[in-house]
């Protein structure tokens, strides 16, 4: 029996942290036996916000592909693509743009949250339509599922509306994808912000050194009520307390209660916390050491990975437009 195909992406505007681990890479990880599995480096997206920047984006596809294969996705059995050289990807965009109204797009709630961060004004056209273009991501090779975070829901629920008017229309058989959403809430940054971010500055890298991880976590926000070790404290409340959650869970029972009880200090309980995400990224650190010293090897991959997505493009974009009579 054929696996179905998932597909998602990532930006390149900068490397991942641990946010895009909890909230994507480690699911990613755990699905690629079951699925055929997709991840597509978005650098034309990337572009909509980074347009002033594109060497930027360009050292950051090497660099997502490596955090992508360090975190333990395996070349042979996942394939990693670079967008901009899927030309079935902008055709598709081109046509699926003729089925969604300007109202749609700034109505989209990812959209005006985006453009609120970015202290857009007026949007361009091209960050406006990238929801557009995110569903020809997912359907040029018809991907069955896309794991994502929540915030990505309104761009998936877009993608199906826009194939079930598509394939009434022309008659086309373009999957209709369906999202996943990672178990793990969205894991927020170091200093307590909901929102782990690079321009936020709260971010822990997975490319960061033990000593990095030691230096973040020692600056993290706990409980501010508790101004001494001997006053209980209140994880609910406590930013290293969350971290625990996401990374050492099975701790977790423990740690509440000596916390409540006034049994251990901040210090302490950061320390536990930096011991236990080193010992999660040392095998990543592995990886990623490997990679960055085969570079090419990294290059290699995500050449045939892209070479591989257009066969499947090109097949596909050819029938669609037959279906669509744009044809000689
Ligand atoms: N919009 C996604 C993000 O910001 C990245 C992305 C691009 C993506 N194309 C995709 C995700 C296709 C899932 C499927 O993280």
């Amino acid at each position: 029996m054929m696996k179905k195909r998932i597909l998602t992406g990532d930006r390149p505007t900068g490397r991942l942290h641990l946010g895009h681990y909890v909230g994507s890479l480690k699911s990613r990880v755990e699905l690629q036996d079951e699925y055929e599995e997709f991840i597509l480096i978005a650098d034309v997206q990337a572009l909509t916000t980074h347009f002033e920047h594109p060497e930027l984006i360009h050292d950051s596809i090497y660099q997502v592909a490596i955090d992508n294969l360090s975190v333990g996705l395996d070349p042979e059995k996942t394939t990693i693509i670079q967008q901009s050289m899927i030309p079935s990807i902008a055709e598709l965009t081109m046509f699926y743009s003729m089925l969604v109204t300007v109202s749609q797009l700034s109505h989209n709630p990812t959209i005006k949250t985006e453009a609120r961060n970015y202290g857009y004004k007026d949007m361009t056209y091209g960050f406006l339509g990238y929801p557009v273009s995110q569903s020809a991501d997912i359907t040029f090779c018809n991907a069955h599922l896309v794991p994502v975070g929540e915030d990505q829901i309104p761009h998936i629920e877009m993608t199906r509306k826009i194939v079930r008017k598509f394939n009434d229309l022309y008659h086309t058989e373009i999957v209709e994808p369906e999202y996943k959403l990672s178990s793990v809430g969205r894991l927020c940054g170091i200093d307590g912000n909901a929102k782990m971010g690079k321009s936020l500055g709260n971010a822990i890298y997975l490319s960061d050194s033990p000593e990095e991880i030691v230096k973040k976590v020692k600056s993290g926000v706990t409980d501010t009520n508790r101004i001494s070790v001997k006053i209980p404290g209140n994880p609910d409340v406590c930013t290293i307390y969350k971290y625990h959650q996401a990374f050492n869970a099975e701790e977790c029972p423990n740690i509440t209660s000596m916390c409540k009880n006034a049994q251990i200090g901040c210090v302490a309980c950061k320390k536990l916390l930096a011991e236990k995400l080193n010992s999660i990224l040392d095998p990543i650190r592995e990886k990623r050491a490997y990679y960055e010293s085969h570079i090419d090897e990294v290059k290699e991959i995500v050449s045939e990975g892209t070479k591989k997505a257009n066969a499947i493009g090109n097949e596909n974009i050819a029938k669609i437009k037959e279906k669509m009579h744009v044809v000689m």
